[in-house]
């Protein structure tokens, strides 16, 4: 029987009525033996997410780590050492922590602008890679890293892990798996969430460094509009500015130029519509996806207020009137793992990266994906500055990216 095949009651493995049983007498919640070994580029706030997850799940060591920041790798290293009973190494630089032969697989957790470069060193590693969101700040770069991909001896995950999170997972079951609603016609897709944190150089405040609010926050939305959509986005159109969030910020002499707000309207070729509401000056996060098709509609929504809650209240809706039974069911993952980032889909994520790693079929995103929903945020972006829909084909030839409608 492999480890995989065992019950996962890990809830358990902490309790205080089993502290008696001895290492020897440990089943089904002795810890897994980890199989695989990784190395942390970044370790900020989702890289530290991404250690705790790791270790949580527990096929993976987190074998080594590296950041440019002292900061950032102590604070690292502390927290590592309050859950996990080694302390990793620290790399001195970049290349040493993509070619320690103790790892197979690389996890980039820097920020937006420095993915490129990188990914262009830890490619030459041959090893895994996860690249987290946005793959890149600009089409050119996102491009680059498909181009990367398509040479790269192993596989490169996109961290896209919307796809996770338990409404759209059970969306996406009824709606793309079991057709309960019928052919699909619209998509509806909202975000109200308080405004960015604070980052380590505050990276998330201009543009430039972020790709912009619609590339930086909302690739994780247009992927999953694509996804449901089973179709090309054609033409975009958006309005959306800066109303209240960090208008008096400056670092450096420098106003931030980040976009707080938006509305997106987006054509797929096969007919189907969608749109897209962002609100970033909320009092918690809410975030909605109503999906109608020919049959009937669902809701997949999740609530995470933080001020009172520390876990995410999450739903599906399906109301199909005369085409059959109707309901209403809550969601959510053990609280363990909920609380363990992302409200639970940074785990399945992770789940889902060693899966592919050892070679099984998964449903993580490809960096062709993340570009897609680059294409779709870039976009977005631009009509938000012209005033106009932009046409994707020829968005894409002016970023000599036609191939991709081939
Ligand atoms: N998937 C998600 O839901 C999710 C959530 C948060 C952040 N992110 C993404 O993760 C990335 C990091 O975001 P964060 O919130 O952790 O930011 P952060 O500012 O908290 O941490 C980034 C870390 O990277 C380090 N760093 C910067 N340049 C580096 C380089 N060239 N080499 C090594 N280290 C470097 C910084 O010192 C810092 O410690 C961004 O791309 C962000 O968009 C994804």
């Amino acid at each position: 029987m492999t480890q995989h095949k065992k019950p996962r009651l890990s809830y358990f493995r902490n309790s205080l009525g089993q502290r008696h049983i001895s290492d020897e007498d440990k089943y089904i919640y002795a810890p897994r033996e980890t199989q695989h070994k990784l190395g942390i580029i970044g370790t900020g706030t989702i890289g530290q997410e991404h250690m705790r997850v790791a270790t949580l799940l527990g096929r993976a060591e987190v074998h080594g780590i590296f950041d440019e920041s002292a900061k950032s790798l102590d604070v690292a290293v502390d927290g590592f050492s309050r859950y996990a009973s080694h302390e990793p190494a620290r790399y001195p630089s970049l290349e040493a922590a993509c070619e320690d032969p103790a790892t197979d697989a690389l996890m980039i957790c820097t920020p937006n602008y420095t993915h490129i470069d990188v990914i262009e060193v830890a490619a030459r590693s041959g090893k895994a890679i996860f690249l987290e969101k946005p793959m890149a700040t600009t089409l050119a770069d996102a491009s680059r890293i498909v181009e990367l991909a398509e040479q790269h001896a192993s596989f490169i995950q996109v961290g896209l892990q919307y796809r996770y999170k338990a409404p759209y997972v059970e969306a996406r079951h009824e709606a793309l798996e079991r057709c309960t609603l019928g052919e699909l016609c619209t998509l509806s897709m909202s975000e109200y969430r308080p405004p960015f944190l604070d980052k380590v150089g505050q990276w998330n405040k201009y543009a430039r460094y972020s790709g912009g609010t619609l590339v930086e926050k909302c690739c994780h939305y247009f992927d999953l509009l694509n996804l449901f959509a089973g179709s090309t986005p054609i033409r975009v159109f958006a309005s959306g500015g800066q109303a209240v969030n960090f208008l008096d910020f400056e670092k450096d002499g420098e106003r931030a130029d980040i976009d707080d707000h938006a509305f997106v309207v987006i054509d797929y070729a096969n007919g189907l519509r969608a749109n897209f509401t962002l609100n970033m000056f909320a009092p918690h996060f809410y975030e909605e996806l109503v999906v109608t098709g020919q049959r009937g509609r669902l809701v997949a929504s999740e609530t995470f207020d933080f001020h009172n809650d520390d876990v995410a209240r999450s739903k599906l809706d399906v109301e199909l009137g005369e085409y059959g039974a109707s309901r209403s069911t809550t969601l959510g993952y053990p609280a363990e793992i909920e609380q363990s980032g992302h409200h639970g889909a940074t785990y399945f994520e992770h789940e889902a990266f060693i899966d592919q790693l050892e070679g099984k079929a998964v449903d993580s995103a490809t960096p062709l994906q993340g570009l897609w929903s680059i294409v779709v945020a870039a976009a977005a972006q631009r009509s938000t500055e012209t005033g106009d829909a932009v046409d994707i084909g020829r968005f894409l030839e002016e970023h000599a990216l036609d191939g991709l409608l081939a």
